[in-house]
């Protein structure tokens, strides 16, 4: 299971690198807009940033929604840097710029997913990760790990190659239930990350280890 992280926040992200588990990162315009980022120019040398601070795939959301703007964003977006993955929300023109990318070679993140059907068409138009948001979908009453696993049935059904990427992912239990289902990925905040470390057992026995060498080695 790979690990994304979902911020723009470029301590964060180095925080989240440094602990030697991270695969890639996620981003939105929301997200962007939250680290004060604005502007074309700035936002593409953010991106350019991140990809310098991590090793693995970074998604870059384009902002137009015809397919001519999505098609020229997303190549200015792909030349930008090796690791940009161009994220394309699932919307008609969207399914169409999903095809065009994949027909060359352009790695894509469908991203704004919220139904298994919707999943079914990213993966038949090539894209190369499908973003089902589970935390929005647990905010209106319905269960966003069922999605999870129900498009999961569906990939494995047809040897689809798109990987799942669980985002709006909120805290430790969606990772792993993600995990358990068999999300190909996760994207969430840091503390859903660093949640799976914590144990009170861990600490106490630690503790008590510490404590047990300090006597014998007075
Ligand atoms: O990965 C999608 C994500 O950015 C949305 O998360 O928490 O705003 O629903 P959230």
């Amino acid at each position: 299971m790979k690990f994304f992280i979902d911020t723009a926040n470029l301590d964060q992200i180095k925080e989240a690198q440094d602990l030697g588990v991270l695969d890639g990162v996620t981003t939105n315009p929301s997200l962007m807009a939250k680290e004060g980022i604005t502007g074309k120019d700035n936002i593409f040398k953010h991106y350019n940033r991140i990809c310098e601070l991590v090793d693995g795939d970074v998604s870059a959301e384009v902002i137009a929604t015809d397919f001519e703007g999505m098609i020229k964003e997303g190549e200015e977006l792909a030349e930008l840097h090796e690791q940009i993955v161009v994220k394309i929300p699932m919307i008609k023109e969207g399914v169409k710029a999903l095809k065009y990318f994949s027909d060359r070679g352009i790695r894509t993140n469908c991203t704004l997913v919220f139904s298994a059907g919707q999943a079914l068409l990213a993966a038949k138009a090539g894209a190369t990760y499908v973003s089902p948001f589970i935390g929005r979908l647990d905010d209106i009453s319905t269960d966003g790990l069922n999605l999870i696993a129900e498009i999961r049935l569906i990939y494995d059904n047809y040897e689809f190659d798109t990987q799942i990427l669980a985002a709006s992912v909120r805290h430790t239990m969606h990772v792993l239930e993600c995990a358990k289902i068999g999300a190909d990925v996760m994207t969430g905040p840091l503390s859903s990350i660093e949640g799976l470390l914590k144990h009170p057992l861990t600490d106490i026995g630690l503790e008590k280890f510490l404590a047990d060498y300090k006597k014998g080695n007075q």
